[in-house]
């Protein structure tokens, strides 16, 4: 009998899955850091499987940046009112308007004929106003629905690019380095075995949310960010991930 063989990219797709311990990955062929249109079709496929993960009713929780733009941009306009409410993962995270998880999440909700809610919490504050902050009733019943998400959509960024794009002091950045950090996600930043290095001062999801039931989907392509998607697999369970050909070569390649 003629064995069909698996075409280069559903073998990738396989030895990622079995490398991160993710089980569903998808990788789009070429680098996104090469061509625009691999960050569409990224975005595109990303879009796909968020679809196949969403049962309403239910609440999604997104992350800013613009892998998660690219998706809510590329999610084909649904025609009746779904029962889905769409809201930012955690307050803000310092980014360009564009990028911001709230600016996402309405644009998401809108192609999803769902509802969504801002949240609007100052970045730069200090850990203990932030905390206090926290005990807000408003703010509290926010980070309550926030945490209870029954999906997080989120990109996965490199560290110190990261690190630039938020503004980080000279001191933190230093700090970074030196602790390894090789990956950020939702404000957190993770060494290469996962371990948290550092977080932002903002409230809404935190990693601990991420275990149990929620289906947690990571959207990231481009050769430099490999090591940084490595990293995000050690430090928590992702249900899916989708990347392209750039950024699991060379998370393959490493042996
Ligand atoms: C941020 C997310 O907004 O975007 C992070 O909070 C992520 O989780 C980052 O690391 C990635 O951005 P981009 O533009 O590379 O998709």
């Amino acid at each position: 009998p003629i064995m069909k063989t698996l075409d280069g990219r559903a073998e990738m797709e396989l030895s990622l899955a079995e490398r991160l311990g993710i089980a569903r990955v998808v990788v789009v062929s070429g680098d996104s850091e090469q061509s625009e249109d691999v960050t569409r079709d990224v975005g595109q496929a990303a879009a796909h499987v968020l679809r196949t993960f969403l049962h309403p009713p239910c609440t999604v929780a997104v992350t800013g940046g613009s892998s998660l733009a690219m998706l809510a941009e590329l999610m084909p306009q649904a025609t009746t009112p779904q029962d889905v409410e769409v809201v930012p993962a955690r307050g803000g995270l310092g980014e360009r308007h564009e990028l911001l998880a709230n600016t996402i999440a309405s644009q998401l909700a809108a192609r999803l004929s769902g509802r969504y809610r801002m949240f609007h919490v100052p970045e730069s504050l200090s850990r203990a106003t932030a905390e206090r902050l926290a005990q807000e009733p408003t703010i509290a019943e926010m980070i309550d629905r926030i945490r209870s998400a029954n999906l997080v959509v989120h990109g996965i960024g490199d560290a110190l690019t990261m690190a630039t794009r938020r503004g980080l002091d000279e001191e933190t950045v230093a700090h970074l380095a030196l602790r390894g950090a090789v990956a950020e996600a939702f404000g957190y930043f993770f060494d290469a075995e996962g371990h948290i290095v550092h977080m932002m001062n903002t409230v809404g999801l935190k990693l601990e949310d991420l275990s149990g039931d929620k289906m947690v989907i990571g959207v990231a392509g481009g050769r430099a960010k490999g090591p940084a998607i490595e990293a995000v697999a050690h430090a928590y369970r992702m249900d899916a991930l989708v990347t392209d050909e750039g950024a699991a070569r060379a998370i393959l390649k490493k042996g």
